[in-house]
């Protein structure tokens, strides 16, 4: 069939008839007078399903576009109820099933679940959640709509958040050490070393891309005060957005300082605060206050980037705001932030007793990731 031509595949009872039509630089797909898809000419070689495309053992894309002209268009084109079938130019010949284009329209993004009025993060036992698959997918799932959940009964001894590596995926290891150890006694490189409060932070902001996900385990903890303190950042941006969108859109374009470092470590990077996708949903949040560094105070933008910077730290100070939730953490507990979503803050504490904590990173990609297959092996569909 050449250019302008159309195919018909007949109706069932319930349908119009679908028609194919090849267009200057599409396929078009039309039900009746409504057109289903219009896809692209490249797309449709790109993504050719048989064997030849393809590598059958791994499903992996073998075909490259470089093998074709830019400009390449299907010889001809039909359709029935189930598969458009494409013939190229070189006889090569692409059969896709309609309900494979079709799942693709649907969309895997997830509105933002912002935290009930007194939210604490949901506890789980370490054990079941180490060694029961039912309660390990129930505390991801939980973790991945609120971006916390704590683990209770943890062994207090030091290195255990090794021992969460089947589940969490393997350890993100950054600089200074594999497993930090935020106490008084010890090395001291950074304000969490001291008694003094901390605000809202998450770690390692002067990395290009900070760990996605915090362990902090509470090995001790005998000190009046230091009370654990996490912050929804992504709630605190949604709402800023909708006050000031000036200002969350200097937080999304000014690029920011952070270095932490000390006598054997440098690390060093120049990132805006926030990162959206190209849809704009909220993709990180990196805040560390201690962390950033003197600007430029000359460059473009940096008086608006200051108002929304201050605009910020109010709210993510705010100790009202629904966003924020407040509680002791014991010896033998384990904090689990997102932490490109989820801020985490202490209170100041008297030294007088023994505080000991371990923090450790792992990446949210393999937490999720880990969900999947806990899903097979519970029998549940995924999604
Ligand atoms: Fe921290
Ligand atoms: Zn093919």
């Amino acid at each position: 069939m050449s250019l302008g031509q159309v195919d018909s595949a007949p109706s069932n009872t319930h349908q119009a008839a679908l028609r194919s039509e090849v267009n200057a630089d599409s396929v078009l797909v039309f039900q009746g007078s409504e057109t289903l898809f219009d896809l692209p000419n490249l797309w449709l070689r790109d993504n050719c399903p048989c064997d030849d495309c393809r590598v059958p053992q791994t499903q992996e894309k073998r075909f490259i576009l470089s093998d074709v002209a830019a400009d390449l268009a299907p010889e001809s084109v039909s359709i029935d109820l189930d598969a458009l079938t494409v013939t190229w130019p070189d006889k090569h010949c692409s059969q896709y099933p309609l309900a494979t284009i079709t799942e693709l329209f649907q969309s895997n993004s997830q509105p933002l679940q912002s935290w009930p009025e007194g939210f604490v993060p949901q506890a789980y036992s370490w054990d079941e959640f180490l060694g029961d698959s039912r309660v390990t997918a129930e505390a991801i799932e939980t973790f991945l709509r609120y971006g916390v959940i704590l683990l209770s009964q943890a062994p207090v001894k030091e290195e255990s958040l090794e021992l969460l590596a089947p589940v969490l995926g393997p350890i993100r290891e950054l600089l200074f050490d594999r497993i930090h150890n935020v106490s008084m006694e010890g090395h001291v490189y950074n304000i969490a070393h001291t008694s003094l409060g901390l605000p809202p932070h998450n770690d390692f902001a002067s990395y290009s891309f900070p760990p996605s996900v915090q362990a902090l385990h509470m090995l001790q903890n005998e000190t009046p005060g230091g009370e654990s303190i996490v912050v929804d950042g992504w709630a605190v941006l949604e709402q800023l957005r909708a006050d000031r969108p000036d200002y969350f859109k200097s937080l999304c374009e000014f690029a920011v300082p952070f270095r932490e470092f000390d006598e054997n470590n440098e690390t060093y990077a120049v990132e805006p605060m926030v990162r959206c996708d190209p849809q704009g949903h909220l993709v990180s949040f990196r805040f560390s206050n201690q962390l950033m560094q003197m600007m430029n105070p000359m460059q473009p933008g940096i008086k608006t980037f200051y108002q929304a910077y201050h605009e910020l730290c109010l709210r993510i100070t705010d100790r009202d705001s629904p966003a924020r939730s407040t509680f002791k953490l014991q010896g033998g507990q384990v904090l689990l932030v997102a932490a490109h979503r989820v801020l985490h803050a202490r209170e100041s504490f008297q030294p007088i007793g023994k505080r000991h904590l371990q923090d450790a990173y792992f990446e949210l990609d393999n937490v999720a990731n880990k969900l999947v297959l806990l899903r097979r092996l519970n029998g549940l569909n995924n999604g």
